[in-house]
């Protein structure tokens, strides 16, 4: 069968036939189906990139129907109940898992950087008690940008490798710090004889003791929802990374672009939305009322729906089981209770049904923090500590792929047509208005 596909412009009766490769259509082969000579040539309309890829990838698989995700080839369970998010760091970043003397390396390097110029804290204090950490988390992820001014060699090897090292291993200290501020408490330091998510949670939590440590059901849980957190291949904060990426600057200030992405409420702000939303609905008896409100569009149910997944997201399943070994250890959430008897009802109700909405990794992904002690402004941030392994893979990939090049997507212009310019005293009285697109 010929990898190809024809496609006749009915405008002129052409046809032309376009080559398929892997599974794809290069859109600038559309370019040649043109009306005359003055005409730029086809543009395909994709608004929120809907049904286009924008790079071709080697690191993460998602099957949405069949609820699969690999990174670079292994199951996210197997992961999840095998390996540990240093270890899956290291393989998002280098492709392969690490061996015993490549493993010690890494996580010497991630460990002897954790540590953030003393400036930062000062920077830190600037910003108001209330501040939202995630703010803070990407003001002060994009000022390390200039401390470090070679991170902007980006096209040398070994400056991508300190930034990254750098990157993954100084954010759990923002995060923290951004954690402490907000309290009023005192910047604790990293303890580089403790596990990532264990000095993570020392930086959140130590008070006057000499040594933090975590209970190890909680330092484990973390460290799994780290490695469910990781990557998600294009997802909205990888296209913003990739995107700032391609004007090559340095990896911070991307990094921060991510970071912004994430925040949104449709994408990392969702955790955050899913314990308001349940605390608001408060019991299972009130339940119904705010299905029907959700179903007559009042609202949405946050923690449902994806645009890959139209199947129950795989780290759904494995954050569900989590949070109840972590409950079990913390004590139990009446709101737990109510969230899963939401799913229950959702995923038996025909509206959810047929939109195949199921709940996602931001469901659950909120209690288990909550049980944690973590306050729900802080979800983005443990979200985004993760993802920067993620990030940091996806543009490197993107900065070494020779097809890719600035990202700068095309319009179809509907606005007004060429005019003159008219003077101030000779046009005529008019509200102002504003012109939604589409
Ligand atoms: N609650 C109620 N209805 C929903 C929901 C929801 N959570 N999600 C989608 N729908 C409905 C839409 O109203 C639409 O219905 P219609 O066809 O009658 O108009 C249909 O399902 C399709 O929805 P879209 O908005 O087209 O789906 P899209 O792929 O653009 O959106 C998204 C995906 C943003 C995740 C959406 O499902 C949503 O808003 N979910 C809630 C927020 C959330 O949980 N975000 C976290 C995503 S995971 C992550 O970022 C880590």
């Amino acid at each position: 069968m010929p990898e190809s596909l024809s496609v006749t412009d009915n405008r002129t009766g052409r046809t032309y036939d376009l080559p398929i490769e892997n599974g794809a259509v290069h859109a600038t082969a559309f370019q040649q189906m043109k009306l005359d000579d003055e005409d730029d040539g086809l543009l395909l309309y994709d608004p929120a990139f809907l049904n286009t890829a924008s790079c071709t990838s080697r690191i993460t698989f998602i099957d949405g129907d069949r609820g699969i995700l690999l990174y670079r080839g292994y199951p996210i369970e197997q992961l999840a109940e095998h390996s540990n998010f240093l270890e899956t760091a290291y393989l998002l970043i280098h492709g392969e898992l690490p061996n015993a003397a490549e493993y010690a390396a890494w996580e010497h390097e991630l460990t002897i950087h954790t540590l953030v110029h003393e400036n930062v804290k000062s920077f830190m204090d600037g910003f108001h008690h209330d501040a939202h950490p995630m703010g803070m988390l990407l003001s002060t992820v994009g000022a390390l940008s200039t401390f470090y001014p070679d991170a902007t060699k980006i096209y040398d090897e070994e400056q991508r490798r300190i930034s990254i090292y750098r990157l993954i291993a100084k954010m759990p200290t923002l995060a923290a710090f951004a954690f402490r501020h907000s309290r009023g408490l005192p910047y604790n330091y990293p303890d580089n004889d403790l596990s990532y998510a264990g000095n993570f949670l020392s930086m959140m939590f130590k008070m006057v003791e000499p040594r933090y440590h975590a209970v190890p059901e909680i330092e484990h849980a973390l460290d799994v929802l780290f490695i469910l957190h990781a990557d998600h291949e294009q997802n909205c904060s990888t296209n913003a990374m990739r995107a700032v990426g391609s004007s090559h600057p340095d990896p911070y200030s991307a990094t921060a672009a991510a970071i912004a992405a994430l925040y949104g409420p449709l994408h990392g702000g969702a955790n955050e939305a899913v314990i308001r939303m349940i605390e608001r609905i408060g019991s299972v008896d009130k339940i119904p009322e705010f299905v029907t409100g959700v179903k007559a569009g009042k609202e949405r149910l946050m923690g449902f729906g994806h645009r890959v997944y139209k199947n129950y997201d795989p780290r759904a399943k494995v954050i569900k089981r989590m949070a109840d070994q972590v409950l079990a250890v913390t004590g139990t959430s009446p709101l737990l209770d109510v969230a899963r008897e939401l799913e229950t009802i959702a995923l038996e109700d025909e509206y959810f049904v047929s939109r195949k909405l199921y709940p996602n990794v931001d469901f659950y992904s909120g209690f288990i923090y909550q049980a944690l002690g973590i306050p729900v402004e802080m979800f983005p941030v443990l979200f985004a500590i993760p993802r920067t392994a993620g990030w940091l893979s996806q543009w490197e990939e993107s900065l070494l792929d020779k097809e890719q090049k600035i990202a700068r997507p095309r319009q179809v212009y509907l606005g007004a047509p060429s005019r003159d310019f008219v003077s101030m005293s000779e046009r005529e009285v008019q509200r102002p208005k504003i012109v939604a697109a589409g």
